[in-house]
């Protein structure tokens, strides 16, 4: 039976690796961003990709996902909350509306879209959230990442709160606390700077895990990283 996988942030980077390669195994793909012609990309390249251009922090968006997957009969066996967005920046110039939308996108959007999308799964699905190594507890941390460390330490701890809820409909949620991978976001964060992953070789963990991880762990912080980078 063909697996049906929803991963968010799927235009670039590390999603866009991660639904290459699942797709690739013969999984579908719901494969969302905001970018329309990124999307278009991916889904002309590959196969089995069904794209859902959306921004998802906007609740009328999440309402057009919804809407789709009822549409065109979709059933998930797994979600990758993917998607994520980096402030840099010192804590004391850090506004407001830095921290609001540094947390819109990487915990409030996964909340509502869990919500959403909780009836959309099917028995035995794995739900991952990918967290980073700065919202790993003990992790180094590191200047000008309180925003964004803080975002992803509340999606970890979410992911042990959901799955004690969840296991009863047979429901598995885990985290993968990222280390350092070379993309756009880690180039613009921190220029120069060279991690030692590639998103190939991260993608292909994910998509592995995505497949297989919840047979192992349920309501797991992991952290997947050489070192203790933020
Ligand atoms: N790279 C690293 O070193 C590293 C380390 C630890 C953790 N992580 C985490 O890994 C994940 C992927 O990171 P990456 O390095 O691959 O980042 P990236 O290259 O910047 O890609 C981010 C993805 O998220 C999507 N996205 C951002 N805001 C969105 C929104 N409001 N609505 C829909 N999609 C949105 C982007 O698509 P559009 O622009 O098309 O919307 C893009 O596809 C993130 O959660 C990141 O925090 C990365």
């Amino acid at each position: 039976m063909q697996k049906q996988i929803l991963i968010t942030g799927a235009s670039k980077g590390i999603g866009f690796e991660t639904a290459r390669i699942l797709s690739e195994d013969g999984c579908k793909i719901i494969a969302i961003s905001r970018s329309a012609e990124k999307l278009r990309h991916l889904a002309t390249t590959y196969r089995h990709i069904h794209t859902i251009t959306a921004d998802i922090t906007n609740p009328d968006a999440l309402s057009i996902i919804q809407k789709d997957l009822e549409k065109n009969r979709i059933r998930l066996d797994a979600i990758i909350h993917n998607a994520g967005l980096l402030i840099n920046k010192p804590f004391s110039d850090l506004t407001d509306a830095d921290w609001e939308n540094q947390l819109a996108v990487n915990l409030i959007a996964p909340v509502r879209l869990n919500r959403i999308l909780y009836t959309f799964l099917n028995k035995g699905s794995h739900i991952l959230h990918i967290s980073s190594m700065g919202g790993f507890q003990g992790s180094d941390k590191f200047p000008g990442l309180s925003a964004y460390s803080s975002s992803k330490g509340a999606l970890s701890v979410l992911t042990e709160c959901m799955a004690v809820e969840f296991a009863a409909d047979d429901i598995f949620v885990n985290c993968l606390c990222l280390g350092a991978v070379q993309t756009e976001m880690l180039a613009l964060a921190f220029p120069g700077f060279k991690a030692p992953v590639t998103s190939v070789e991260m993608g292909k963990f994910i998509a592995d895990f995505a497949l297989n991880g919840h047979k192992l762990f349920n309501g797991k912080i992991l952290p997947v990283a050489l070192n203790n980078p933020g």
